[in-house]
């Protein structure tokens, strides 16, 4: 496998991210490992999206938000449910957009730099696994359209992955 690590300016969202879903499914083709399979599609969203400095996944265990693989600086480990607006997409199971992380209340600042979130729910088989968070340094950098596509990105992740390798 060989990964381009092709450039992306998203001027056409809806074309960059079926480009990238396309990537994606190719990554994650024929490998099952959750954790193999988050940490390059972390990677390859990190790479992809312009203006963000931080991507990754916080996973549910033993009732927590705990961090999995991600691209970006050290993160905080646990987000209780209900907290943040990691813990918060997930008990709503919908995602978050974010335009102002100071006006969102209980926002956890990890780093400094983000000004703006989104933060995309891993449910499957109606079980709620963790969340796909996004930072950025820009105010109001995601909208609707981002929902859409890295939703479909959650979607190809969950496809074959192993549910039970989430310890
Ligand atoms: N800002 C998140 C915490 C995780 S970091 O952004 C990586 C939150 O409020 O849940």
């Amino acid at each position: 496998m060989s990964f381009t690590g092709k450039r992306y300016d998203f001027r056409d969202k809806a074309a960059d991210y079926a480009e990238l879903a396309q990537a994606l499914a190719g990554l994650v083709h024929g490998e099952s490992d959750f954790v193999a399979n988050a940490a390059n599609t972390s990677a390859l969203i990190f790479d992809a999206l312009p203006d963000i400095n931080w991507a990754g996944f916080y996973l549910l265990k033993g009732g927590q938000l705990v961090v999995g693989p991600f691209q970006g600086k050290p993160a905080c480990v646990r987000i209780a449910l209900g907290k943040g607006v990691c813990g918060t997409a997930a008990v709503e199971r919908r995602t978050l957009v974010v335009p102002d992380v100071e006006a969102f209340p209980g926002h956890i600042a990890c780093d400094a730099a983000s000004r703006s979130e989104i933060v995309i729910p891993l449910i499957a088989g109606g079980q709620l696994l963790g969340v796909l968070d996004i930072d950025s340094p820009k105010l109001a950098r995601f909208d609707e359209e981002d929902a859409r596509g890295l939703e479909r990105l959650v979607e190809i992740f969950l496809q074959d992955v192993r549910v039970e390798d989430i310890g």
